[in-house]
């Protein structure tokens, strides 16, 4: 008898969702919270601006602790978001925003997508403006007192935007 119950209460308690007690159940609100794609061309950016000032305050609070004050990265682990100009086509390339991102647009996508790392999703896009300007600023594409909004950011030139070349073999349809 006292097995039956016990089976009985512990299919209960499990018969819930497939994976007990791991992660939350997908809310109307959480999904449209992730359900935003920004294109290289800035369509899907959300209205709203930021400035490099504002930014330099919250990189500070919110990224210098992985990516170190002035972007350069931490301990090998944690990536550098800074330099490495002239180095891509060297034998130790060196990836940052300044030297391989293609677009401003996409870099908003990523930190309002993906960071902080330990708690994305978290910053508004008012921050994500600002921090995304003061990144640019620390790779000296952005001026000091500039503002960025949804229509700024896709005019910004990135250093590597012409780094990148089309898919030319005859089977790629995909329009660049
Ligand atoms: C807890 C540590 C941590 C914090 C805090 C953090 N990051 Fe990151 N960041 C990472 C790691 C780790 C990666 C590499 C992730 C990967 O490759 O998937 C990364 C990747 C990135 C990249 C992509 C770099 C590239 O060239 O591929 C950008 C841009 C970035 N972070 C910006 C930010 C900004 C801006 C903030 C503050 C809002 C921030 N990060 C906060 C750890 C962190």
């Amino acid at each position: 008898m006292f097995r039956i119950v016990l089976f009985v209460m512990v299919t209960a308690a499990f018969g819930q969702t497939k994976f007990p007690g791991v992660g939350k159940a997908a809310s109307a609100e959480r999904v449209k919270a992730a359900d935003k794609t920004v294109m290289a061309d800035g369509r899907g950016l959300p209205v709203g601006k930021g400035s490099v000032e504002a930014g330099r305050a919250l990189y500070k609070t919110k990224c210098a602790e992985c990516h170190n004050e002035a972007g350069e990265g931490r301990d090998k682990q944690w990536p550098a978001l800074v330099g490495g100009t002239g180095t891509l086509a060297s034998k130790a390339p060196k990836k940052t925003v300044g030297s391989y991102w293609p677009y401003a647009t996409t870099l908003w996508d990523t930190i309002g997508r993906a960071m902080p790392y330990d708690q994305p999703g978290t910053l508004t896009a008012d921050e994500v403006y600002s921090i995304t300007a003061f990144v640019l600023h620390l790779n000296g594409i952005v001026a000091a007192g500039q503002e960025l909004d949804e229509k700024t950011l896709a005019k910004v030139k990135m250093p590597n935007r012409d780094g990148f070349v089309a898919d030319v073999r005859a089977d790629v349809k995909a329009k660049r």
